[in-house]
């Protein structure tokens, strides 16, 4: 069940980079965000709780599987005025390409060993799914091993009262 609320995209990446500034912070892996400007001015109707978890998790991912000095990147972009595309992207260790098509599976994770030392029940990405379709969106992964790794997920933009978007 979601509980929708107008909310500036914006806003949950910022706090997103700031719930984990610290820790980034002392290993000296770089967060950066750029927000399409339509997203400063129109809120977007979804479950910001929801949302904050799908970020958290993406980012913790992004910072788990970085090297020290590495960066994270995210990004919320608008296509079409219809739907937004958020992006966080790392330049770690990478998912190598014959995980790819299991990685959303429950529990899932990468050769358990070099997982077990940086924790994680490999649930985080599974339920980041279901969130985003639950959202009526999708979610997409690529990744390049030794070079890093992005997701993208979508999101639509309903305007439920029928108005036309700015
Ligand atoms: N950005 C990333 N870079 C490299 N590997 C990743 C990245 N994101 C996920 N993975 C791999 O996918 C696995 C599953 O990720 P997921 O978020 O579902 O679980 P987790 O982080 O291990 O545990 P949890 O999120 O439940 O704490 C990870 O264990 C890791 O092997
Ligand atoms: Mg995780």
């Amino acid at each position: 069940v979601l509980h929708k609320k107008s909310t500036y995209i914006g806003e949950l990446l910022e706090d997103v980079a700031d719930r984990f500034a610290f820790q980034l912070n002392q290993r000296g892996i770089q967060i950066a965000f750029t927000v399409d400007p339509y997203l400063k001015i129109n809120p977007i109707q979804v479950d910001s709780d929801k949302l904050d978890q799908v970020l958290d998790n993406l980012v913790s991912n992004a910072s788990k599987f970085s090297h020290d000095s590495g960066k994270i990147e995210m990004s919320a972009i608008v296509n079409q005025k219809k739907w937004i595309e958020i992006a966080v992207k790392d330049s770690g260790i990478g998912i190598p390409s014959t995980d790819l098509p299991r990685i959303f599976d429950r529990f899932f994770r990468v050769e358990k060993a070099r997982s077990r030392n940086r924790g994680g029940t490999g649930l985080g990405l599974s339920i980041s799914r279901e969130i985003v379709r639950a959202h009526g969106g999708q979610i997409f992964i690529s990744s390049e091993l030794n070079q890093g790794t992005t997701v993208r997920f979508t999101l639509p933009i309903d305007n439920q009262d029928g108005s036309e978007p700015l």
